[in-house]
């Protein structure tokens, strides 16, 4: 890396002479797939060198890699955290080196705060609350039974998603989650698991609405209900998180009913954060917080699965 010495001892560096490693979960989702590619597009934008390793959901790999990385010497370190502790030894690691990490779409425990430079993700209780609110106000005060496909057991997001429904469905007694498993954010454990809760629920009649973490859980649950002769998007309500493209195929269909927005562009707004950070020293805000919206069949499905497909899906 070229650098020039900024008053404060920062060095000054253009985009176009840095290296990010980036430890990369793995390809768990349609989302997780589109954020990998979204990523290296921005960094091409820039100029930037992107090393990714993949992970393949698994947190030892990750620390590997961010060893790997603060051997390399690599300028910066971008980190999706599969699960939300066990970061503090190798970040301490990547902090005594000088390298800055930066989280992308899911936090450590708030112990680990100072290990990392900013966090680029969205607020991942807002998603759960704005599906329980959703949920809510289309029931009204009919009774409905929830199940629910939660994501990878000890992901922030994960937890945060379920916190946030939660809350949000607190006041409505009509509104219960009669069952909550992990489908570890893949479609094919969203169907197996949702195969296990219609079973369990005597043949699903009884189940109300679906909640899943992620869209690709929910669109193998969609698989699962329709194999089982319900009806998913019309005697079963489903709402999930990320409007991946799939997701407006089955609510176009009118198989799904809701989605809540999650922008697999994590890596520009990181990339922006440490250039002005490397170039003029900017310290960031600690939460660089990206948007969620709520999609539904008065969203013209259709219209935006084609504005999505190319945008990293
Ligand atoms: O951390 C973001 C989540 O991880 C996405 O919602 C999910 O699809 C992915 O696997």
């Amino acid at each position: 890396l070229a650098a020039t010495m900024l008053a404060g001892g920062l060095n000054a560096a253009s985009a176009a002479e840095l290296t990010v490693g980036f430890s990369q979960i793995g390809s768990e989702s349609g989302w997780r797939a589109a954020e990998t590619s979204v990523s290296k597009s921005e960094a091409k934008k820039r100029n930037i060198t992107l090393k990714i390793a993949d992970a393949q959901q698994k947190q030892e790999n990750q620390i590997k890699a961010i060893r790997s990385f603060v051997a390399q010497g690599v300028d910066a370190i971008f980190l999706a955290p599969v699960v939300a502790s066990g970061w503090d030894s190798v970040l301490k690691e990547a902090k005594e080196a000088k390298i800055p990490v930066i989280l992308l779409d899911r936090d450590i425990d708030p112990a680990g705060k100072e290990l990392y430079l900013t966090a680029v993700t969205s607020d991942s209780v807002h998603e759960g609350e704005v599906a329980g609110k959703w949920l809510a106000k289309t029931v009204g005060s009919k009774p409905c039974n929830v199940v629910e496909l939660q994501g990878t057991v000890g992901a922030s997001v994960a937890t945060n998603r379920k916190k946030g429904f939660d809350t949000a469905i607190a006041s409505a007694s009509n509104i219960k989650v009669v069952r909550s498993q992990t489908g570890d954010f893949t479609r094919a454990k969203g169907k197996e698991v949702m195969e296990s809760f219609i079973k369990a629920e005597g043949g699903g009649k009884s189940i109300c609405a679906v909640y899943a973490h992620n869209d690709d859980m929910m669109v193998g649950a969609i698989q699962a209900m329709k194999e089982a002769g319900l009806k998913p998007g019309k005697d079963v309500l489903t709402i999930s998180i990320d409007a991946v493209p799939d997701i407006f195929k089955a609510i176009a269909a009118g198989e799904a009913n809701a989605t809540v927005e999650l922008t697999p562009d994590m890596a520009g707004p990181a990339f922006d954060a440490l250039t002005a950070y490397k170039s003029k020293g900017t310290v960031p805000p600690k939460w660089i917080q990206t948007e969620s919206r709520l999609y539904t069949a008065a969203d013209d499905p259709q219209k935006v699965y084609d504005s999505k497909k190319g945008l990293g899906y």
